[in-house]
């Protein structure tokens, strides 16, 4: 064997090497994307209906329970450039929210809604009002509230009960 040769045996392993290491990172990107493929439908909003109503009320008495009112009123802060929250409160950029929680999606008569919000035909329910405050834009398309959301669960539950206290008749928490 001359060492011409021994040098194309040694090219040979560093080729396989290489193919194997490649081949581990294709299948390694495949994998990853797939993955999130699968969290994404997990997480979709439409993914919700599948939920029992008993499943998914004990999720949102735990999620809730991480909340408390006081840390709601200062994380309104970040609401109140388009919205008021007092009863005698008015409508600014956004809709007047007295009462928000459990009145029907877009029913403020005096507020000019986008087509998005006016046509949607839910009720602020506890699920509703959190997967919205999410990600605004994701869970109601197109409708056109300028902010990108309360990703933190315990500033969003926050909100949520705060925005419950500021009601005439507050609701029970599940
Ligand atoms: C940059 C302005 C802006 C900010 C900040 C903002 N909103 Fe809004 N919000 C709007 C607008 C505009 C609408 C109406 C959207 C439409 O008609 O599509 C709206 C609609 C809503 C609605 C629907 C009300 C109804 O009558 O159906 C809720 C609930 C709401 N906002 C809650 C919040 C909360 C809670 C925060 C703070 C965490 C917040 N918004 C921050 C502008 C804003």
């Amino acid at each position: 064997m001359n060492s011409f040769e021994i040098n194309k045996i040694v090219a040979a392993v560093i080729v396989t090497v290489l193919i194997v290491f490649g081949i581990g990172k294709i299948s390694d990107v495949i994998f990853y994307k797939d993955s999130n493929v699968v969290a994404y439908k997990v997480e979709a909003p439409e993914g919700s209906s599948v939920q029992t109503s008993t499943e998914s009320s004990v999720d949102m008495s735990t999620f809730l329970a991480m909340g408390d009112v006081s840390t709601g009123e200062k994380q309104f802060k970040k609401c109140k450039a388009c919205h008021s929250i007092n009863k005698d409160g008015r409508n600014n950029i956004g809709p007047k929210l007295w009462n928000v929680m459990f009145r029907p999606v877009g029913s403020i008569t005096d507020y000019k809604y986008s087509k998005a919000l006016s046509s949607y035909k839910k009720e602020w329910n506890w699920e509703e009002m959190n997967g919205f405050l999410i990600k605004p834009a994701k869970w109601i398309k197109g409708n056109k509230m300028g902010f990108a959301g309360l990703k933190d669960e315990k500033e969003r539950a926050s909100v949520i009960l705060y925005l419950n206290q500021n009601s005439d008749n507050p609701k029970e928490l599940p």
